[in-house]
């Protein structure tokens, strides 16, 4: 067992945020939370984190002359708050190999839906759930990934099914699909702080504790 000591990236809301903290505070996830960064000053995360006392960092990207120098300045926020573990909650940036390398395969995702389907650019939010209805399936669910350079292609830990109800609208999915994600991500990263998760290629096979 190891403590994961997390850094945790947020563009919004923050209910995985706040989830992953309410997990660690019940004991049932072994961590605890260094650092918050996000790229947007009207993210809920940032007024979470200010409850909690947990150091933040605000930046935007148009104060930077790359994509690699925004990510070295919370690559160095993250590395003085002693972060081991990077966790994207809600986080709408691809991040590029400056934070990718260090941490690698120590960095997860949350996506709304099973990929590899309905994932990609441009699938975040309410599109991924409207597109999931146009398509007319009957599950829908939450995959939590490794993070690489692209978009929701990381190999993946956990994956759970929501069903897809009849007369439901993109809000009445998401909000069923999101309670799961308040559970299932903090069982992804409590199997990492058990040290269970093995990654061979795009396989990851969960030890037996
Ligand atoms: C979640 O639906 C998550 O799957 C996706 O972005 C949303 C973030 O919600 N990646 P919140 O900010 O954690 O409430």
């Amino acid at each position: 067992m190891k403590r994961l000591q997390l850094g945790v990236l947020a563009s919004g809301r923050g209910s995985n945020f706040e989830a992953i903290l309410k997990h660690i505070d019940a004991g049932r996830l072994l961590a605890d939370v260094r650092a918050l960064a996000s790229n947007r000053t009207s993210a809920g995360a940032l007024k979470i984190a200010e409850r909690r006392n947990i150091p933040a960092l605000v930046l935007s990207r148009k104060d930077f002359s790359s994509d690699e120098m925004f990510d070295q300045e919370i690559l160095d926020f993250f590395r003085k708050n002693e972060v081991d573990f990077v966790v994207l909650a809600g986080y709408l940036r691809l991040l590029t190999a400056v934070l990718i390398q260090p941490y690698k395969n120590r960095i997860l995702n949350i996506h709304p839906a099973l990929l590899p389907s309905f994932g990609g650019k441009g699938m975040f939010g309410h599109h991924v759930h409207e597109a999931v209805l146009d398509y007319g399936c009957k599950v829908s669910g939450v995959t939590v990934h490794l993070v690489d350079e692209t978009y929701d292609s990381g190999p993946i830990i956990l994956q759970r099914c929501v069903p897809v109800q009849n007369g439901d609208t993109p809000d009445t999915l998401a909000a069923r699909v999101l309670k799961q994600e308040h559970q299932i991500f903090s069982e992804a990263l409590q199997l990492f702080a058990e040290e269970r998760i093995l990654i061979k290629g795009r396989r990851v096979y969960v030890q037996s504790s």
